[in-house]
């Protein structure tokens, strides 16, 4: 974060981006800002509009209408190459017959770079990415993290002012994602290249990003940091799309107790004392993340009368699955817990922690 300059002109900029396929329209009025040495990251399900977005920033699409700048500049007539991006895609095919250092340096030699050049810059690129130790080695005798770090050689060593990378690790197994997460991060950290990054994963992309724009059918839901996307979600979509396990939302109606608004939860009334934004009569959607609930005794007063449906221990916590009067939700305790299935406990929920969305716009209210 400290490398991001808020005040410079921004590294990527989109003002109001659609994109139509014939009649389909896949991108609506997409607003983005990536500062220059940011970690931006276009989270979301599978065919909101990632691709086409990246590709748009990359010169790969055309835009249907709106202005893309990089670095202050109108770049929409520009080709790819004239851009100054480097991509990393999921599908990341080396060589076969080159070896490492061949392969990071294709391109430079493709580009008559000078060859001394070519392999001071391939070095210093393969010590970064800890593949000094390979370089003579063909990509099949290289585990499937070292594929993956020798595709994003290639691109870093054009030392491009852009990175962008749509869903690299998806190819890798779980511990290999996990790890290519923190690598990347490092990377980014050292270099601080401007990098724009698609993925569908959110916990990737919690983990990785400065900000986060969470996309939902060609729109850009929310755009902000890891913390405020989880903790103030601007939609009830991006709500139960970030965390795992996901929320739970259940339709209430906004209720009057004693002048302030409160919403009804089984069969306890949550007050929800301030929040301008709620009238009585309103119907909204409620919910709690599942580690803002605390099970307790059931004298205790206050909580959420509930019936234990479900117990799933994931080591550093249990995800306890609860039934009240008309809905339910998941809490997830810290630890290992011992609750019998068909047990009554009370779900104790911090008026604070409660998030209210409108019920027909699906808003945070
Ligand atoms: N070249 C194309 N022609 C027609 N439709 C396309 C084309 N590329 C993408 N689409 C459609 O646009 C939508 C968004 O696709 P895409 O950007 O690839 O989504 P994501 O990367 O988020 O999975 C999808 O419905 C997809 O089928
Ligand atoms: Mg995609």
């Amino acid at each position: 974060m400290n490398r991001v300059s808020q005040s410079s002109t921004p590294a990527i900029e989109l003002r109001r981006v659609s994109k139509s396929f014939g009649a389909v329209q896949v991108c609506h009025d997409i607003e983005l800002a990536v500062e220059q040495g940011e970690f931006v990251t276009l989270l979301g399900s599978s065919g909101c509009g990632k691709t086409t977005t990246l590709n748009m920033v990359a010169g790969l699409e055309d835009a249907s209408s709106g202005e893309i700048l990089m670095h202050g500049r109108r770049v929409n007539d520009l080709s790819p190459v004239d851009r100054d991006v480097a991509m990393v895609f999921q599908n990341y095919a080396l060589y076969p017959h080159m070896t490492v250092a061949e392969n990071i340096g294709f391109t430079l030699k493709m580009r008559k770079v000078p060859r001394d050049d070519i392999r001071r810059r391939v070095e210093a690129v393969a010590a970064a990415l800890e593949l000094g130790h390979v370089m003579e080695r063909l990509p099949a005798q290289l585990s499937g993290g070292q594929q993956q770090r020798v595709a994003i050689g290639r691109a870093l060593v054009r030392e491009p002012k852009v990175f962008l990378f749509d869903e690299p690790f998806s190819n890798l197994d779980a511990a290999l994602r996990v790890k290519m997460r923190a690598e990347v991060k490092q990377l980014h950290q050292r270099l601080g290249v401007t990098s724009l990054f698609v993925t569908h994963d959110q916990e990737e992309a919690m983990s990785i990003s400065d900000r986060i724009a969470v996309m939902y059918r060609g729109r850009v839901e929310q755009f902000g940091t890891p913390e405020e996307i989880y903790a103030r979600p601007a939609t009830r979509y991006v709500a139960t799309f970030i965390g795992s396990p996901q929320m739970e939302l259940a339709a209430a109606t906004v209720e009057a107790v004693d002048g302030e608004p409160a919403v009804r939860l089984g069969a306890t009334t949550i007050p929800l004392a301030g929040r301008t934004g709620l009238r009585p009569g309103q119907a909204v959607e409620v919910g709690v993340r599942p580690e803002h609930i605390r099970l307790a005794a059931t004298d205790t007063a206050g909580g959420v009368p509930a019936t234990v449906t479900l117990v799933q221990p994931v080591g550093p916590a249990t995800h306890v699955t609860l039934a009240w009067d008309g809905g339910g939700a998941v809490a997830s305790v810290p630890g290992f817990v011992r609750r019998e299935v068909g047990s009554a406990v009370r779900a104790v929920i911090d008026p604070d922690r409660v998030l209210v969305f409108d019920g027909e716009t699906g808003r945070s209210l």
